[in-house]
Formats: C-alpha cells, structure tokens, sequence
C-alpha cells in the first residue's frame, strides 16, 4: 500500500496496515501524532458452548482465540495497557472512540476515566436487523456501545455539529443511532464463501463517526484493524489511516479491500461547519472595505425598519445608536437581534441581506 509521511508527524506509516500486538506497535509509534482513533477490540464474550438456530444449524459466533481472555483481571489489564498506549499517541485535541457490548464496554468505560480520558458522550448503536436470541431466554441483543472521549478534560476536539445535523435533515444527531449490522455487498467473504470476519463493522457507523469528529488530513488509528472498515471509510472521506491488526489472514482481506476502495472527490468532502467555528467579522469591516457607505441605508428584512450606516461601523435610526445587534433589537423591542440576519441593503432595486457582504470576506479569509 502507498506509504505516506508528514512533516508534522515525523516518519508516520500512514495508509498502512502494522502487523503485530496493537499495544506494542502502539508504543513504537511517535507521541502525541494522532487525530482519532477508533477501536473496536475484542469483547472478551466468554461463550459457553456453540450456539445453534431453531433448524438445528449453527450460529458463526465470536469463538476465536483473538477474543479468549482467562479472567476480567486479565482483560482489564489488557485494556488499560493498550488505552494507556492508545492516549499516548493522541495529539492533546485529539480523541478516542471505543466500541464495545454489555460484556466489555463497561470495564472499558471504567479505565478510560481512570486514564484521564473525558467521556463526551456515549452512543448507542442500535441495529436494525439484529440477530435474534434464538433461546429465547434473554432480549434480543439489538444494540452495541460506543464511547467516544477526549484525551483530557481540556482538549477542544473536533466536532462538525453542523455536518452532523445536516446527515439527519437538519436534526441535531442525538446519541442513539439506527444503522444495520454489515451483510449484503459489504460483507466480505473468503474463498469458502463464509464470512472473512466474525465482527465486521458497517461502513455507515465509521462515516458518521469520521464525517462527525474528524477533518480531511486527519490521521485515524485503528488498532484493533480487522478487515479495516476504518481504513476504507477514511480512505473514501480522504483521511490518513493507520490500521494495527495481529492476525495475517484478515490484514491480507483488509489490504486487498481498502486498494479497491476510491476516495471521494476533494470538493465533496468539505462539510457544513460550525457557525461557531467561522472567523469573526465586525461589521465595520464592511464599512471600512467600501462595501457599505457611511449615510447607506440598511432596512430590515420585513422592509418596515431602516437606519443608517455611520462611519465608525454602527447604525443610527431617530434617536438611537449602535451596533446592528442593538439596533435591530431596540426598533423591535427585543430583548436581543441578529443584526446579521436582520439587516438587508438595496442593491439595484432588490433587498440583499448584509451577511452576503460577511460571507463574502469570510470566504477570502480561507
Ligand atoms: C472486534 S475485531 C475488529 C473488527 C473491525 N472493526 C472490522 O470492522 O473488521 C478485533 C480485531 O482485533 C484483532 N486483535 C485482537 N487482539 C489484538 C492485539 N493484541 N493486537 C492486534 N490485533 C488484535 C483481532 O484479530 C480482530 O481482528
């Protein structure tokens, strides 16, 4: 696979697939070089026995010996030396989300904090078409967890709530997310024509995951890389990856899966961000740039309020003066405005909203 290093991140094996124990690798890769990771690692499922459906076939379970752990104290150890090794790498903005079920996503939860990781949320996916509990002695397990955390209390991490909102029709995303268990196409399958891997994710939950917490350029590490469902979804939304998996098999169906895939287009990666995260523009830049004219009238966008431009970048209408905030919200009686939003000026007959004026110097600003 084409290697790719940065300068900021001296000698990163982006876009490459580590052989080896995650914890190690880990440890052998440069501090603190590292937007995201995303880890899904073993359950840990402790099942007793095989399991069969009502027509007596048998149910392809998480049986392997990658998942086999001889007591809690051994998994727990396990997780906090590779959350240890995982918070390491972290950029000090960056952040972590961890995937897991009832039988380990707790003990997770519970070293992550213990580590200084700051949980933001957790999410619970839940499936659509889950497997039944063909014993029918318990709920259907329809749901697993993730937790997403920051290195620290402190870290401002990225999150795009506006290219969120906008993948749920203009619905702030909330924390459960109905998304289906990967079969069909996207289940790859080995020569035998069987399932290539026990715990396959869908490439829908890392879209929303990357989509939602990582920039283009990021780099995402996948420790527990299986048959690198990270890897092609930031490959497709045109994110540096770095995948760690320790069996050969599956980081030969990974390989072969992510050279397949195809990034998007440049110009649609870009998403909707945040309003917040948009640099400050006064409105008397506006003034000051010719774009609007001391003693220019601005009306308001109903057309029944109008003030002045005045040099110093504030408004006067009658006997009030200020800013197009204070303005806006005095003619109104509101206890506040968005002046933003409020204020139009006239432009060959037509009333056009001075935030196009905003807009325009922001997208200089890129
Ligand atoms: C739950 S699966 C991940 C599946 C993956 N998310 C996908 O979509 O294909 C966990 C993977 O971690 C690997 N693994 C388990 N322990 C490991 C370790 N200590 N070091 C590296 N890889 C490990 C297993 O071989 C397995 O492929």
């Amino acid at each position: 696979m084409k290697t790719k290093t940065r300068s900021s991140a001296a000698s990163l094996p982006l876009n490459q697939i580590l052989a080896g124990d995650s914890i190690d690798v880990m440890n052998s890769l440069p501090e603190g070089s590292i937007d995201l990771i995303f880890a899904d690692p073993p359950y840990n499922l402790q099942l007793r026995g095989d399991l069969h459906r009502p027509d007596n076939s048998k149910v392809d379970a998480v049986d392997d010996a990658w998942d086999q752990f001889d007591s809690f104290k051994v998994y727990d150890d396990f997780t906090r030396e590779w959350l240890k090794a995982a918070r390491r790498l972290l950029k000090p903005n960056g952040a972590i989300w961890a995937i897991g079920s009832y039988h380990n996503v707790y003990r997770m939860g519970a070293e992550l904090q213990n580590l200084g990781f700051w949980i933001l949320n957790d999410v619970v996916w839940r499936k659509s078409n889950p497997m039944p509990n063909f014993r029918g002695k318990r709920f259907t397990n329809a749901h697993e967890t993730l937790i997403w955390a920051s290195k620290n209390e402190a870290a401002k991490y990225t999150f795009n709530y506006e290219a969120l909102k906008s993948l749920n029709e203009g619905i702030q995303m909330r924390s459960d997310w109905v998304l289906p268990i990967c079969n069909g196409g996207e289940r790859l399958k080995n020569e035998d024509g069987d399932k290539a891997h026990p715990t396959q994710k869908p490439e829908s939950l890392l879209h929303r995951i990357l989509v939602g917490t990582t920039n283009p350029g990021d780099v995402v590490l996948d420790p527990f890389f299986g048959t690198g469902t990270t890897g092609a979804v930031a490959k497709m939304l045109g994110r540096e990856f770095i995948g760690i998996e320790r069996e050969e098999k599956y980081r030969v169906v990974a390989e072969k899966r992510i050279a397949a895939v195809r990034k998007f287009d440049k110009d649609a990666l870009h998403v909707s961000t945040s309003k917040r995260a948009e640099p400050r523009v006064p409105f008397g830049q506006l003034v000051e740039r010719g774009m609007l004219r001391p003693g220019e009238e601005l009306y308001s966008m109903n057309g029944r309020k109008k003030a002045k431009v005045r040099a110093d970048g504030t408004l006067v209408s009658n006997d009030v003066k200020g800013s197009i905030h204070q303005v806006g919200a005095h003619l109104e009686g509101a206890p506040s405005c968005n002046g933003w939003t409020y204020w139009t000026f006239k432009r060959d007959g037509k009333n056009v909203p001075i935030d196009v004026l905003r807009q325009q110097i922001r997208a200089e600003m890129q």
